[in-house]
């Protein structure tokens, strides 16, 4: 089977970050003032012409990927204009011409950093009714943890992009580490083991073929 050897997530960190804490604390008191980059802003302005004239909610697909998820997400959530973002044009052009546009709901997938692309939206107040951020590159080694979305300068405006945050990992300690956070942030929540009979992404379905399994936490912003 193609992706049936997936390698586990090793760690050189025994349990939760010992610094996020204090990582953390000092994002949500530190404005994140890194320049937007051109590409993602002009990338923003193309999706915003599309929010501005969609009448209903807004869901994002975050770290998209392919965009599989994201065309499972449209299915899921058929009134909803379902934005699927991800940085690697590799990885969107791979999207197959089997999930373009259907009658199960819309979608559009969109090539930016997110470290750029949340701040934008937060900014253009879009009514964001779910974010999903489903198998985020795990950055296992401890001297990595600024780059977990948790650990990173532009947490503070994910969490104020609001609607209900869906995150899953094969590795439990970046959803263990996520709900802290968010407990920081002033959203209590828990992770959670999570199965299902049916894989929404690639690399959710290539880790469970290989005897993984995943983690989430799902939290009301
Ligand atoms: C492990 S893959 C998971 C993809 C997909 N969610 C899935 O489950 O199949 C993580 C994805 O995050 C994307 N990514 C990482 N950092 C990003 C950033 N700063 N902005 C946008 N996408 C990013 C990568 O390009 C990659 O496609």
């Amino acid at each position: 089977m193609e992706h049936a050897n997936s390698r586990f997530v090793t760690s050189n960190q025994p349990g939760l970050h010992d610094k996020l804490e204090s990582i953390v604390q000092t994002h949500l008191t530190t404005p994140f003032l890194k320049p937007i980059a051109a590409h993602t802003q002009t990338a923003f302005d193309e999706v915003k012409a599309r929010v501005d004239n969609f009448k209903g909610p807004i869901v994002l697909d975050s770290c998209c990927g392919v965009g599989e998820s994201t065309a499972n997400l449209a299915k899921l959530h058929p009134e909803a204009l379902v934005i699927g973002i991800d940085k690697s044009k590799h990885r969107l052009a791979k999207h197959a011409v089997e999930y373009q546009q259907t009658e199960h709901g819309q979608y559009l997938l969109v090539q930016a950093d997110l470290n750029d692309f949340w701040r934008l939206v937060l900014d253009d107040k879009w009514q964001i009714s779910h974010h999903y951020l489903l198998y985020p590159n795990p950055w296992p080694k401890a001297k990595h943890v600024k780059r977990r979305w948790h650990g990173a300068a532009v947490f503070p405006y994910l969490v104020k992009l609001g609607g209900i945050l869906e995150v899953r990992s094969n590795w439990s300690t970046y959803v263990d580490e996520f709900a802290v956070a968010l407990s920081l942030a002033g959203h209590p929540t828990q992770s959670e083991a999570y199965q299902s009979d049916v894989a929404i992404t690639p690399f959710e379905r290539k880790y469970w073929a290989s005897g993984q399994s995943s983690s989430r936490l799902v939290c009301k912003l």
